[in-house]
């Protein structure tokens, strides 16, 4: 652990007692000086820490943010946030400064965070409602032996980790939207954006970014999203930890994306169909050129899904406008899938 995320564990650990300055160094290996200045930057965060020359220091008080002594704090993952998080109190977009970092040669595993987006960006030009301290805002950098193609098999992965994740932290029953929405109840709780960059015929980088609804009240949302929008404290009535979400969220991206280089697709194929509950559904989708209604009858390896027509033909579909023609059931009740786009698996 990076030590000013043990030096926070041992703090905790002490739960509102003071701690002498030459035990907490003894623990961390940081001279007294040098524990001096960690405590200053912590208490510059927000943390409430008090220093006595007798005592030593006592936490009293930590601040709802996503810091990354926070997340580091008992993360258990080996990548993705073990070595490198950025965090910002506020930026445009992470994807965007996922990108910068990337093209910079950030390592795989780098994670950015933002207590506040002003651009975050969906979708087909989208933007993502990114208000302070309520949601998790966060991009990943991965950097996976694999074909442009094949990247959009990340954005379905991705989809089936933060459904588990609701299902079974919050026991959400969450519903994925091909390729890339995550709803509970009808309305959207996450978004993922998977952004890539490509050299030659392999990917150079990709960028998965993650939206999650986490404590918004109805009134957060702007009236317009007010009917499809939603978050973990509307579908729940309990505000909950994001750094505890975004810490499950990281060792569970961790262990599907594991398998998904080391196995393939396959072993998560199931598991997502499940989820998306698409194979079987009567769609409707606005193409480029032509609307084509008819069943989904399969979603391939790569994330497209394969439509059967009403006429019989099949369509390989990457890209348009969907549009659900029969319910999705959402336990307990059902409602109507929702008009939405889309524009191709991330
Ligand atoms: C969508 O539903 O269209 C995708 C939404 C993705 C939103 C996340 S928030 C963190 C990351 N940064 C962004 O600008 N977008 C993604």
């Amino acid at each position: 652990m990076p030590t000013r995320a043990t030096l926070l564990s041992y703090l905790k650990s002490k739960k509102g007692s003071w701690v002498s300055g030459e035990s907490l160094g003894r623990q961390i290996g940081v001279t007294r000086a040098a524990l001096w200045k960690h405590i200053q930057t912590m208490k510059e965060k927000g943390y409430e820490i008090e220093s006595s020359p007798k005592k030593g220091y006592l936490l009293k008080n930590v601040p709802d943010l996503l810091l990354p002594e926070e997340i580091q704090e008992g993360l258990e993952t080996k990548i993705f946030g073990k070595s490198k998080i950025l965090y910002l109190s506020e930026t445009g977009s992470t994807n965007q400064e996922a990108k910068d970092l990337a093209e910079k040669g950030a390592p795989e595993g780098t994670v950015i965070i933002a207590e506040r987006q002003v651009q975050g960006k969906g979708r087909r030009g989208r933007t993502w409602f990114s208000p302070p301290g309520e949601g998790i805002y966060c991009s990943l950098i991965l950097r996976p032996k694999m074909t442009p193609t094949e990247a959009s098999r990340i954005t379905l992965m991705t989809a089936v980790v933060v459904a588990d994740l609701l299902h079974s932290s919050l026991a959400l029953p969450c519903r994925v939207k091909w390729p890339n929405d995550i709803l509970v109840n009808g309305k959207k709780i996450s978004g993922i954006l998977t952004e890539a960059s490509m050299e030659m015929d392999m990917l150079n980088y990709v960028v998965v970014g993650l939206g999650l609804n986490v404590n918004m009240s109805p009134q957060s949302f702007p009236e317009d999203l007010r009917e499809k929008a939603t978050s973990t404290l509307i579908e729940t009535g309990h505000s909950y930890s994001r750094v505890k979400l975004l810490q499950a969220f990281l060792s569970g991206f961790e262990k599907l994306y594991e398998t998904l280089l080391t196995q393939g697709f396959g072993p998560i194929l199931g598991r997502w169909e499940e989820t998306a509950e698409i194979l079987g559904k009567r769609i409707q989708v606005d193409l480029l050129d032509q609307r084509v209604t008819g069943i989904v009858s399969a979603v391939d390896p790569d994330g497209a899904l394969i439509l059967q027509d009403d006429g019989g033909n099949l369509h390989r579909i990457l890209s348009g406008d969907l549009i659900f023609l029969e319910p999705f059931s959402f336990p307990p009740g059902g409602k109507l899938g929702t008009e939405r786009d889309f524009h191709g698996p991330g």
